[in-house]
């Protein structure tokens, strides 16, 4: 007999870009966070300008005011000051799980996540080729891929969420200058994507780009900077609140993890729903 599914609900947001300013900023966020989520996905830009003091401001609204689990990856900005090793101190040891090519389990759900990097996509992705320089800047992508390769291949939860802070896909970068594309994301990231036909991919950078995507194996990617979101919801929280259901015991009449997986992708994620409820378009302008 098939016991209730149980609903793990996954609140995403990216690009906060906390700075010393920043104090209580975004706690009603947080807040409503709490109380509408199991878990809070950060991925990536953090602070502003990488620096520990903007960290430590964001580490005492955090740990005043979110009650739930927090996973999050560091992003560009987060790295200009050279200091993100203290960066990542600093966010431990307020409990947020800081993952850089590591795993986290919560609520029988597995998580992996990387920051990436950048080089483009598809045919006009960069190859490494020519100048030395060129050739490390590829393979720093192709490193972070490999990262998240590694960390996807650890997890054996039924449910695999991906975290990155550069695009996987072209597709929720579209809305930037097509000038910056390249500089946006990568499409090398999204080869272990595929590869483990995970659940959700959220990411952020792409300030001006579009919430939803999809892998090439349809795995939904979800571009969760807070600028995007405010943007093409303004009616709600800028955050994403995707549902995944965990069975304890298999249906009946849907058997396999993959099987459950696309049926789980397609009912759970609320904003989706509500959109095609309400005929919006989640486009920007
Ligand atoms: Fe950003
Ligand atoms: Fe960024």
């Amino acid at each position: 007999m098939a016991m209730g599914p149980d609903v793990v609900r996954i609140a995403a947001v990216s690009d906060i870009h906390y700075s010393k300013n920043s104090p209580g900023a975004l706690q009603p966020l947080f807040a409503e966070i709490t109380e509408s989520a199991d878990v809070l996905v950060i991925a990536g830009d953090l602070t502003d300008y990488g620096l520990p003091e903007e960290a430590k401001v964001l580490a005492r609204d955090l740990t005043t005011t979110v009650k739930i689990p927090i996973v999050a990856v560091l992003g560009n900005h987060d790295y200009e000051s050279g200091e993100e090793a203290e960066l990542v101190k600093i966010l431990s040891d307020a409990g947020v799980k800081m993952l850089d090519g590591d795993t986290f389990e919560t609520h029988g759900v597995g998580f992996a996540g990387v920051r990436g990097f950048c080089g483009g996509f598809g045919r006009g992705a960069l190859g490494a080729w020519g100048e030395p320089i060129i050739k490390e800047f590829v393979h720093e992508a192709v490193n972070e891929a490999l990262k998240l390769e590694s960390a996807l291949a650890r997890l054996h939860t039924e449910h695999r969420i991906a975290i990155l802070h550069y695009a996987p896909i072209r597709d929720t970068v579209e809305g930037e200058p097509l000038e910056i594309y390249p500089f946006l994301g990568s499409s090398r990231l999204e080869e272990p994507l595929t590869r483990f036909d995970v659940t959700a991919v959220f990411h952020g950078h792409a300030h001006k780009g579009k919430p939803e995507g999809a892998t090439s194996k349809g795995s939904p990617v979800f571009n969760v900077a807070h600028p995007v979101l405010k943007a093409c919801y303004p009616d709600r929280p800028p955050f994403r609140l995707f549902e995944v259901r965990t069975a304890e015991v298999e249906d009946a009449e849907v058997t396999s993890i993959s099987e459950r997986r696309q049926r789980d992708r397609r009912s759970t994620d609320r904003i989706a729903s509500a959109i095609e409820a309400t005929g919006e378009n989640p486009s920007p302008s």
